[in-house]
C-alpha cells in the first residue's frame, strides 16, 4: 500500500516518525475539455490513484523525499521568494499561497509517494498541490474548506509554478466524491454530484506519449478564447451560444472562430452529458464523447496521432459506451466508459489495435472513482 511505502521511506530516510499523513487524488475528466478557463462546464472524477504525503514540522530548511525522484529537494518557508527547482516548487508554492492567506507556514520534512501514471494528463500537479495543502492544514490547523484549498492550489500553479491552468483539476482533487462524477460550473464553483452507474467502468487509456503540454500552446488557446469573447461582446465564452457565434463569423478569423466553436459546443455537450449519463443512454454517451474528441481534434487542435488512434480503437471495441481524449491534450490519455463485465474484451481489442496503428505499447487502467483530498489516520 502506498501509505505504508511513504511511512517506511520516511522512517528510513529521515530516521523519525512523521506526524501526519494525507492523500490527494488525480483526476480523469469525462467531458468538458478546455472549458474551465472560459467559465464553462466540466465533468471530472477524482480517481483512486494519487499522491500520498507524510511529514512533520522541523527547524531549519524544509527537506523532501520522493519515491520516484529521490531525496535532496529543499526549500525555506521563511524565504519562499527564492524558488526551488523541479517538483519542490509545488510544496514551496503551497507554503507561499498558504502563508499569504493564513500567516507564516513552518518548515517541514515530507515524503511523497505517487501511483499516478506520469505525463498521462491525470493531474499529478493538482494532486501534489492539494496533498501539500492538506499536509500544512493537518500540521498547522488553519480553517479552510475544500473549495478554498482548490483555489489556493490553482493560485500556486498560476503564480508560483507559472502554469496558467483553469480550476478543474484542483477542484476535482479537492472535492471529488466516491462513485460520482462532478458536474462543475467553473464560474460559480457549484458542484452537482452525479452517480456513475457501477456497471460502467472508467478506463484510462494511456497512449504513453508523454503530454508535452507546451505551455505556450495552452496559453495561446486561452488568448484565442479571450479574443473571441471580446469580439462577441461577452465576458467569457461561457456566455455565448453557437447561434451568437455564427452571427459573428465574419468578424473572426478562421482559427479564432474554430477555437470558440469548440468551447461553446463543448459546454453544450458537457451540460447534456449529465442527463445522458444518468439515463444510461449508450448512443447518447457515445455521440457526446466522440463529438468532444472530434471537436478537440479539428476545431481546438489539441489532439495528436496517438490520441486519435487510441480513441479510434476504443470506438470500435466491444463494451464501449464512449471514449475521447482527456485533459489538456498534446499527448497523454483517453478516457473510456466501458460495460464493466466487458472490460477485458475491450482492452484486448484496444491495445493491439493501438499498437498496430502507432507502433507503441499503450496501457489501460481501470480507475475507481474516489473522494477528494483528505487527512489519513496513522
Ligand atoms: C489542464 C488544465 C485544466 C484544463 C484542462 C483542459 O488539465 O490544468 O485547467 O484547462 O487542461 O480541459
Amino acid at each position: 500500500m502506498s501509505l505504508d511505502r511513504a511511512l517506511t521511506l520516511h522512517r528510513n530516510y529521515f530516521g523519525v516518525e512523521p506526524k501526519v499523513a494525507v492523500f490527494a487524488p488525480g483526476r480523469i475528466n469525462l467531458i468538458g475539455e478546455h472549458t474551465d478557463y472560459n467559465g464553462g462546464f466540466v465533468m471530472p472524477c477524482a480517481i483512486d490513484r494519487g499522491i500520498w504525503v507524510v511529514g512533520r514540522i522541523v527547524d531549519g530548511e524544509s527537506k523532501l523525499m520522493s519515491d520516484s525522484a529521490g531525496p535532496g529537494k529543499s526549500f525555506d518557508a521563511s524565504n519562499l521568494d527564492r524558488k526551488p527547482s523541479g517538483w519542490a516548487k509545488y510544496p514551496a508554492g503551497m507554503a507561499w499561497v498558504l502563508t499569504e492567506r493564513f500567516g507564516t507556514m513552518p518548515n517541514i520534512e515530507a515524503t511523497v509517494v505517487s501511483n499516478l501514471p506520469m505525463g498521462s494528463g491525470v493531474s499529478s500537479s493538482a494532486a501534489m498541490e492539494l496533498a501539500f495543502a492538506k499536509l500544512f492544514q493537518a500540521l498547522v490547523g488553519f480553517e479552510s474548506d475544500a473549495k478554498q484549498l482548490a483555489l489556493l492550489g490553482q493560485k500556486c500553479e498560476n503564480q508560483y509554478v507559472g502554469v496558467n491552468c483553469g480550476i478543474m483539476d484542483q477542484m476535482a482533487s479537492a472535492c471529488g466524491r466516491k462513485n460520482h462524477a462532478m458536474c462543475l460550473d467553473t464560474r460559480s464553483l457549484e458542484i452537482e454530484y452525479a452517480p456513475v452507474d457501477p456497471s460502467l467502468a472508467v478506463v484510462l487509456l494511456d497512449t504513453k506519449k508523454p503530454r508535452a503540454l507546451s505551455d505556450s500552446a495552452y496559453n495561446e488557446r486561452r488568448s484565442q478564447c479571450e479574443a473571441a469573447a471580446l469580439a462577441m461582446g461577452v465576458p467569457q465564452l461561457r456566455d455565448a451560444n453557437l447561434e451568437q457565434l455564427l452571427s459573428k463569423k465574419g468578424e473572426l478569423d478562421d482559427v479564432t472562430f474554430r477555437r470558440a466553436r469548440h468551447v461553446v459546443t463543448e459546454d453544450a455537450r458537457s451540460m447534456a452529458f449529465k442527463q445522458t449519463l444518468a439515463a444510461g443512454d449508450r448512443n447518447g454517451i457515445f455521440a457526446l464523447m466522440k463529438g468532444s474528441h472530434d471537436s478537440l481534434k479539428d476545431d481546438y487542435e489539441v489532439s495528436c496521432a496517438e490520441l486519435d488512434a487510441m480513441a479510434g480503437a476504443a470506438w470500435l471495441a466491444p463494451g464501449v459506451y464512449g471514449a475521447r481524449m482527456t485533459g489538456a491534450g498534446f499527448g497523454g490519455a483517453c478516457v473510456a466508459l466501458v460495460a464493466r463485465d466487458e472490460v477485458e474484451a475491450f482492452t484486448a481489442h484496444v491495445l493491439p489495435a493501438y499498437k498496430q496503428a502507432t507502433g507503441k505499447d499503450g496501457d489501460a487502467i481501470v480507475c475507481g472513482i474516489d473522494d477528494g483530498a483528505r487527512i489519513l489516520a496513522i
